[in-house]
C-alpha cells in the first residue's frame, strides 16, 4: 500500500521551510530529493569502509569493492540487463552519451546518417553534432507536432540503409512527452541501425526492461531517481560494448601496460578508467532498492493523480497555455506552461518567495522552445512524494504572481 505520509517522512528535506514557508518541491525533473536510506548509505560508506576499490588486499578495500559491485548487480537486476558487465557506471547521462558518441567516431563513415528527435535535451544533440563534424556523418531530426509528440510517419521516411544510429529520449524533460520508443527501436533495427535511449527523465517514473525493449544502449542518472549526483549508468548490449573502443585511458581500464603496447581490461572496467565515484555507485544501488520497495505501480498511480489534478487546476487560470501531449496517458507528471504576456522567470521568482521550487527557462532544450516560439516555460515536475495539497498551494501562488505582474 502506498502511504503518502509515510513516504514523505522518508525525505528529511520535505519538512524544511524555504523563505519562511513550507517547501513545495516541484523541480524533480532537475533532480529528485533523497530519502534517509540513501543519505545513510553515503554516511556509512565514508564513516565505516571508505577505501579504493579493485586494488587493495586489505579488508576495507574488499568491503568497498563488494558494496560497489553489489550496487552494479542491483542496477543490472533493476533494468533487467543480461550481464552485470553490460552496466557501465559513469558520472551520469551526459557522460554515458559522450562515451557512446566517442566510440562511434571510429565506426561511422562520411555520409552515414544519424537520427535524433526534435524533443532532445542539449546533451543528446551536441555530442552527435560533434560526432558528425568529426566523421562527416549527417544529422537528421524526427519532427514533432504542436502537442510535442514525435511524428512517426516522418521518422519512417528518414530511415534508410544509410541510418547507422538513432537517439531519442524515453520521456522529454521539457514537456514530459512519453515517446514511442518500442516502435523507434523496432524500425531502426529493421534498417540495421543501433539505438540509444536517454532514460534520465523516465527512470524516476517507470522501470525499463532493456531486454524486452531490445535497446542497444540505455542511459540514465542516479540523481533523478532518489540517488546522488555525479553517478549514472550506461547499459550497452555486450556485442556493442565489445565493439566500441575505450573512452578514457588510465588506471583500472587496462590489462597490461608497456611503453610499446597496452591491452585493455575486460568489461565493464574497459570503460571505467580512474577511481570511480565509489560512494555514489553504492548510493545509486541504495536508491534503486528504495524505489523498488516503494513500488513502481504505486509511484505511477500517485503521479498520474498529481498530473491530472495539476492540469485541471492550472486550466482554471485564464490565458495559461500548457505545452505537451493533450492525452495525459502519453505524458509523465510534468506540466510545462506559460501565461500570456508574463515572462516565466518572473513567475518562478515570485513563487520561490512563497517556498515553491519550479524550473523556468529553456530546460536545456532550446529547439523545443524555438518550435513554440517562446523563450522558455515554467515547469512543475512532480514526484511520487508530492501531494494535491501542494498543488493547491502552487496554483494559488501562480495566481498571486499573475495578479502582481499584470
Ligand atoms: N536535465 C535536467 C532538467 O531537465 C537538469 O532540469
Amino acid at each position: 500500500m502506498f502511504d503518502i505520509q509515510k513516504v514523505r517522512a522518508d525525505f528529511p528535506i520535505l519538512s524544511q521551510k524555504v523563505n519562511g514557508k513550507p517547501l513545495v518541491y516541484f523541480d524533480n525533473g532537475a533532480t529528485s530529493q533523497k530519502p534517509q536510506i540513501v543519505i545513510d548509505a553515503i554516511v556509512d560508506y565514508y564513516s565505516k569502509y571508505n577505501a579504493n576499490i579493485h586494488r587493495g588486499v586489505h579488508t576495507l578495500s574488499q568491503l568497498a569493492t563488494d558494496a560497489y559491485e553489489e550496487a552494479r548487480l542491483k542496477i543490472q537486476k533493476h533494468f533487467n540487463a543480461k550481464q552485470n558487465y553490460e552496466i557501465i557506471l559513469t558520472s551520469g547521462t551526459t557522460e554515458s552519451i559522450n562515451l557512446v558518441a566517442n566510440g562511434f567516431a571510429s565506426i561511422l563513415q562520411k555520409n552515414d546518417e544519424i537520427i535524433v528527435s526534435a524533443l532532445e535535451h542539449h546533451s543528446n544533440i551536441v555530442p552527435w553534432q560533434m560526432l558528425c563534424e568529426q566523421t562527416g556523418a549527417i544529422l537528421k531530426v524526427i519532427p514533432m507536432d504542436i502537442h510535442g509528440e514525435l511524428i512517426m510517419s516522418e521518422y519512417d521516411k528518414l530511415l534508410s540503409d544509410k541510418t547507422k544510429l538513432v537517439f531519442c529520449n524515453h520521456i522529454s524533460n521539457a514537456l514530459g512527452t512519453l515517446n514511442p520508443i518500442g516502435y523507434i527501436i523496432k524500425k531502426a533495427h529493421e534498417v540495421g541501425a543501433a539505438v540509444l535511449i536517454d532514460g534520465a527523465q523516465a527512470c524516476p517514473h517507470l522501470k525499463p526492461d532493456v531486454q524486452a525493449l531490445d535497446v542497444d544502449f540505455y542511459v540514465t542518472s542516479a540523481h533523478k531517481m532518489c540517488g546522488p549526483t555525479g553517478v549514472g549508468m550506461l547499459y550497452g548490449k555486450e556485442e556493442w560494448l565489445r565493439k566500441l573502443p575505450p573512452y578514457k585511458g588510465g588506471g583500472e581500464m587496462i590489462a597490461t601496460v608497456t611503453f610499446e603496447k597496452t591491452t585493455y581490461a575486460d568489461l565493464p572496467h574497459k570503460f571505467e578508467a580512474g577511481t570511480p565515484n565509489i560512494c555514489g555507485g553504492i548510493a545509486f544501488g541504495a536508491a534503486v532498492d528504495y524505489m523498488n520497495a516503494i513500488g513502481f505501480d504505486g509511484i505511477a498511480k500517485q503521479e498520474k493523480e498529481l498530473l491530472e489534478y495539476g492540469t485541471k487546476r492550472l486550466q482554471e487560470i485564464d490565458n495559461l497555455t500548457i505545452y505537451g501531449p493533450e492525452d495525459l496517458n502519453r505524458k509523465a507528471s510534468v506540466i510545462s506552461f506559460n501565461v500570456d504576456g508574463i515572462h516565466p522567470y518572473d513567475i518562478g521568482t515570485i513563487i520561490d518567495k512563497l517556498g515553491i521550487a519550479v524550473r523556468t527557462g529553456h530546460h536545456c532544450a532550446q529547439p523545443i522552445m524555438d518550435f513554440f516560439k517562446i523563450p522558455g516555460t515554467i515547469r512543475a515536475s512532480f514526484a511520487f512524494y508530492n501531494t494535491k495539497e501542494e498543488i493547491d498551494i502552487f496554483v494559488e501562488a501562480v495566481k498571486k504572481a499573475i495578479t502582481m505582474l499584470s
